[in-house]
């Protein structure tokens, strides 16, 4: 065991990102999945508090979209007063949905393969720098854009070309780290892993689809895949909805679910993982006023993550240019986060909200649509000139009541990663502090999404404190989840609360035997005040809202 200097200084080496892996484990927020077997790239578990965080996170997406929604008042910005339900469908689906959904032909990856070392990388994302020495010049490959990857390139360019360190000014670099996908030929391509030049394939298109068989005879036939987005169950059940319950356009279905995908290079923690959870919303309106609905929830969900804790100057909207747009995309804003893991400046995909116009509704009534060269979109044919993958051949039209008109609704998207935002919200509230000459880590989550929302600790463990803070404990427990210790000395336990980031710490002591008051103690401010026992749900429920 090293003492507890060199403990510090170990973690004084490692990035934030390092240490908030570490934490994650440690208090058991996320574990890697199957650990024990040695992982499986891309998956991960989590752990008890992990598990509080993320249902909560998951709880005040859906209360603050769907059940909480005021649908006969008018939202700020809103154009008119809208509704929200929700829905829960099947992980699998009938594959002619990703075939007419442009899922099977064209949700794809380029990736390379490396003969010497056998991986695969994603191609847009393997990076490299053009250098020259000895006469020689080649593009050393790295796994990372930012300083980390400069630095590596220049420890596989020493080892390349067989220098020491002290010879450094040998190596002559020509231009700053540029992709892969710049490079035309691959001869003098040193691979990420490789030690000899020239081992990378050619880009191979790779569907990022998970494919399961169906049923016990299980032949190619029975073949099926599991959803990569939730989107498309509630594309092919919009008209169920609209014939089982009352809503009318313009409305909203949200559904929160599992997805899949076959990531080629799952990175960065649980940010690009092969199993995720989405939280997605379709909300269906007029072709007329559906730019106006595109502003008001692409800024109504950059404000969501603003009013749970996200740093406004670690969180930005950014419009995609014309030539990123998905395939059905007529306009589509990110919202992206400063994660630690990026280089300085750069930012992460948190959540998509995308204008999908009427591209999957046409597509689910009349068949796979391929944009035209003037922008247009019609069914794509096959060989025989039939249509290459048939819709369901259901009219998916919408008739307003009000003004007897016929139309196909437009699509509204906004889009969002249960398990990105997770990791935005850890790494926000992560923080190392000096307190009275002590170092404490803390994790500054906001009370909603705190996985307890307050502990509750007997001084000690003696002249009736602990029955006193049992009986706070089993009360409180009724409203709010809340945490019982009473090991060790009262610091330490306020110390595990502050990195599980439980907000409120109430102690039960000598003078609670005097007058029924407790000390409630606050994680941020560390402010310690006397509460009423009776007054103690009041206090944190009125806490939480501010
Ligand atoms: N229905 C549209 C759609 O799925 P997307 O941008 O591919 O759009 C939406 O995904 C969100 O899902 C992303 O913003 C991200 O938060 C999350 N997401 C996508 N791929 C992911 C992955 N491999 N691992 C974790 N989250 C992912």
């Amino acid at each position: 065991m090293p003492s507890r200097k060199r403990l510090e200084d170990f973690f004084m080496d490692m990035s934030k990102m390092d240490k908030l892996v570490s934490l994650c484990k440690r208090r058991g927020y996320i574990f890697q999945s199957s650990e024990i077997y040695g992982g499986l790239n891309g998956f991960w578990d989590y752990g008890p508090l992990g598990v509080e965080l993320k249902r909560n996170i998951k709880e005040a997406w859906w209360r603050d979209m769907v059940t909480a929604h005021d649908d006969i008042g008018t939202l700020p910005g809103a154009p008119t007063p809208f509704e929200m339900v929700g829905l829960d469908c099947a992980i699998i689906m009938h594959p002619q949905v990703w075939k007419c959904s442009g899922h099977y032909d064209l949700f794809h990856d380029y990736k390379v393969e490396c003969k010497e070392s056998k991986k695969r990388y994603r191609y847009d994302q393997v990076w490299g720098r053009w250098v020259e020495a000895k006469g020689q010049r080649i593009f050393v490959a790295v796994a990372d854009p930012g300083d980390e990857g400069v630095k590596e390139a220049e420890q596989k360019a020493l080892k390349f070309f067989n220098l020491r360190a002290k010879n450094v000014d040998e190596l002559k670099w020509d231009g700053v780290v540029a992709c892969l996908t710049t490079i035309k030929e691959f001869t003098q391509v040193l691979g990420p892993d490789a030690k000899s030049l020239g081992t990378l394939g050619e880009p191979r298109e790779f569907n990022l689809m998970m494919k399961t068989i169906i049923g016990a005879l299980g032949g190619e036939e029975d073949a099926a895949f599991l959803r990569p987005e939730t989107a498309q169950g509630i594309f092919v059940n919009y008209k169920n909805v609209l014939d089982s319950s009352r809503v009318r356009v313009p409305f909203g279905i949200a559904q929160v679910g599992k997805s899949f995908r076959n990531e080629i290079t799952p990175r960065n923690f649980t940010f690009r993982s092969r199993e995720f959870e989405q939280m997605e919303i379709e909300f269906f309106c007029h072709p007329s006023s559906s730019p106006d609905w595109y502003k008001f929830w692409r800024d109504r969900r950059y404000n969501w993550y603003l009013n749970l804790g996200l740093a406004r100057e670690r969180l930005r909207l950014r419009d995609h240019h014309q030539d990123e747009l998905s395939h059905y995309s007529c306009g589509t804003a990110d919202i992206e986060y400063a994660f630690p893991f990026l280089a300085a400046g750069d930012f992460g995909e948190l959540e998509g909200v995308a204008h999908r116009g009427d591209f999957d509704l046409r597509s689910h009534m009349e068949g796979k649509l391929v944009k035209k060269e003037d922008g247009s979109l019609t069914v794509e044919l096959g060989a025989d000139g039939k249509p290459k993958y048939k819709g369901s051949g259901k009219d998916l039209k919408y008739f307003d009541e009000a003004t007897k008109e016929k139309f196909l609704p437009h699509v509204i998207e906004p889009s969002a990663g249960a398990d990105r935002a997770t990791l935005a919200f850890l790494c926000e509230a992560y923080h190392e502090e000096e307190v009275k000459g002590e170092q404490r880590v803390v994790l500054r989550l906001h009370p909603r999404i705190a996985p307890f929302k307050a502990a509750v600790f007997p001084l000690v463990n003696k002249e009736g404190m602990p029955e006193i803070a049992q009986t706070i404990y089993r009360d409180l427990k009724k409203s709010f989840n809340v945490f019982y210790d009473d090991g060790g000395a009262v610091g330490r336990r306020y110390r595990r609360q502050d990195e599980a980031g439980t907000p409120y710490c109430i102690t039960v002591d000598g003078q609670t035997l005097q007058d029924q008051t407790v000390t409630i103690r606050d994680r941020d401010t560390l402010a310690q005040e006397r509460v009423a026992i009776t007054e103690l749900e009041r206090v944190i429920r009125a806490r939480m809202s501010t």
